[in-house]
């Protein structure tokens, strides 16, 4: 029988291309997100394409307390889990505007916590399965273009480092994704360096073998490793003034 992978946030640049990865990989799909009109499009056109099954759910990262009957309706219970929904958000106005700061945590760090805690309790009782969370290179250092969502991201990376540890010997796996830039709807007013940003399909093929493999944490374009291990041990007196 085809397992069943949930993704959230699933109209993602992204999320849209791993989709594509797990159907042809056999998986069946829900897709869960804001716009359901749109995810079912998707939907029917991976059932044709793949010939698998896939259903079109209503999600709202920001909407905790409906995330506990969110997956309680969800028939069969997915083996696999991916959270890719977030918002890169506006930093300037994050400084002066609590609605901005506190959209851009609790879509990247509290939505996370609330649905992923959630599905990890249900794959620990199951012993099987495995959840990816689409952190960022943002969370590894503090930068000042981005401190706020950098803090959500660090956060998120946190918390899956942790419950991979809780995890690791029920049988889930659990998958930190980290990608540098990836051309996608929320990075399309930015102007990306081409050798260091990838397509939303490069990104997912990455994803999908860190599926496949026994990755922990996986950087997209791969590359991005050894920039952030060489920024990460840029000293502090000498990166507070870096524009980097
Ligand atoms: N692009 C990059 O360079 C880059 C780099 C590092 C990390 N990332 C991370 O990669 C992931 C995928 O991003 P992407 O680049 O593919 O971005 P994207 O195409 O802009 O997609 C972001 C998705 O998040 C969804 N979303 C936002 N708030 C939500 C909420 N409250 N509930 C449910 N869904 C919500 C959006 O849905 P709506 O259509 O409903 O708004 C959208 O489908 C994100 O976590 C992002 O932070 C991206």
């Amino acid at each position: 029988m085809r397992k069943t992978v949930l993704i959230l946030g699933a109209g993602s640049d992204m999320a849209r291309a791993l989709s594509a990865e797990l159907a042809e990989g056999g998986y069946n799909l829900f897709l869960a997100g804001r716009n359901v009109h749109e995810l079912s499009k998707d939907a029917k056109d991976l059932e044709i394409r793949f010939e698998i099954q896939a259903e079109a759910l209503y999600f709202d990262a920001l909407d905790t307390n409906s995330h506990p009957g969110f997956y309680d309706h969800l028939n069969p219970e997915p083996f696999g889990v991916v959270a890719a929904f977030g918002v890169l958000g506006d930093e300037n106005l994050a400084r002066r505007d609590p609605l901005e700061w506190q959209q851009i945590i609790n879509t990247n760090y509290s939505g996370c916590v609330s649905i992923l805690s959630l599905a990890a309790n249900r794959m620990e009782k199951a012993g099987e399965g495995f959840i990816v969370g689409i952190s960022s290179v943002a969370g590894d250092r503090g930068r000042a273009a981005n401190y706020v969502y950098g803090s959500a991201k660090a956060g998120l990376s946190a918390f899956l480092s942790g419950l991979r540890n809780r995890l690791c010997r029920s049988g889930v796996r659990v998958i930190t994704v980290k990608p540098g830039f990836v051309r996608t709807k929320m990075t399309r007013d930015l102007d990306l360096p081409s050798r260091l940003s990838a397509t939303p399909e490069e990104a997912a093929r990455d994803i999908f073998n860190a599926i496949l493999s026994n990755r922990d944490v996986v950087y997209t374009r791969w590359m991005w490793r050894w920039i952030m291990a060489f920024i990460k041990h840029i000293p502090e007196r000498i990166f507070k003034r870096m524009s980097i």
